[in-house]
């Protein structure tokens, strides 16, 4: 697929940029808008997002998938596995996964975050944004972030932007392919196996109690499912699970 590319030397937030253009006209389809510096970088919640200038990729492609909105949990899952995927080919000798619902770990560390943004119409999805911020150079962090680790951290290379970016489009691009009836199973499977800590027994908090549980997997409507001691099966939301305990 072919991309046409924005690049700003500074944006505020590159989500924010491509919904604002997106409120004054329909840019093209896979327009991604790349700095090399946002001043407010979001995150998920009302967390922000540290990147030192031009040493990362931190931008957003805008997507209008004309699947109905109900396919979005399945689009999230695509999108994360093309990252999972990138990050595998390019450090192969170390664990990349996925940690629930789409942060991309190497080893319990944390290299990408995802900001995904839809307007939806109807049962439709008008245009979605995907955020990414992907620490690719970066060696020291200084923000509060728990775990942050870079490519460069891992490997003691030094990446190219551009070559990065690109290969990194071309694997989300593969799995956004997918994300149609005949071949999503094959992105619910391979997610599911991409998943941190899957089939492992760890300490949770889910709901505000401490639970010894395993990761089993997510459901369709992009739920965790935790397996407790005695075999009961939670299902938990976004906020009501907490890692790392
Ligand atoms: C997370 O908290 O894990 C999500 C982080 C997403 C960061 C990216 S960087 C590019 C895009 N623009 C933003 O303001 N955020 C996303």
């Amino acid at each position: 697929m072919t991309e046409r590319i924005i690049r700003l030397a500074q944006t505020a937030s590159t989500n924010s940029y491509a919904i604002n253009l997106l409120s004054e006209n329909r840019p093209e389809e896979n327009t991604v808008i790349i700095t090399d510096h946002q001043t407010r970088g979001r995150g998920t919640d009302t967390n922000s997002w540290e990147s030192e200038r031009g040493k990362n990729l931190t931008f957003s492609l805008i997507l209008y998938p004309v699947f109905k909105a109900d396919l979005q949990f399945i689009f999230n899952k695509a999108i994360s596995l093309g990252i999972y995927d990138f990050l595998k080919s390019e450090i192969p000798n170390q664990k990349v996964s996925i940690k629930w619902p789409n942060d991309i770990y190497i080893g319990d560390k944390k290299a990408c975050g995802i900001l995904i943004q839809n307007s939806v119409l109807g049962n439709s999805l008008d245009y979605v944004v995907v955020g990414i911020g992907l620490n690719v150079n970066q060696t020291l962090f200084i923000s509060d972030a728990p775990n942050p680790v870079s490519m460069k951290t891992t490997t003691g290379k030094e990446y190219n932007l551009d070559e990065t970016l690109h290969k990194l489009l071309k694997s989300i691009f593969i799995r956004y392919a997918q994300v149609k009836p005949e071949t999503r199973g094959i992105i619910e499977n391979e997610y599911q196996k991409s998943l941190y800590r899957l089939k492992e027994w760890h300490n949770y908090l889910v709901k505000g109690t401490l639970v010894n549980a395993q990761i089993t997997g997510t459901n369709e409507y992009g739920q965790l499912l935790l397996e407790t001691g005695t075999e009961k099966i939670l299902v938990c939301d976004l906020k009501e699970v907490k890692f790392n305990i």
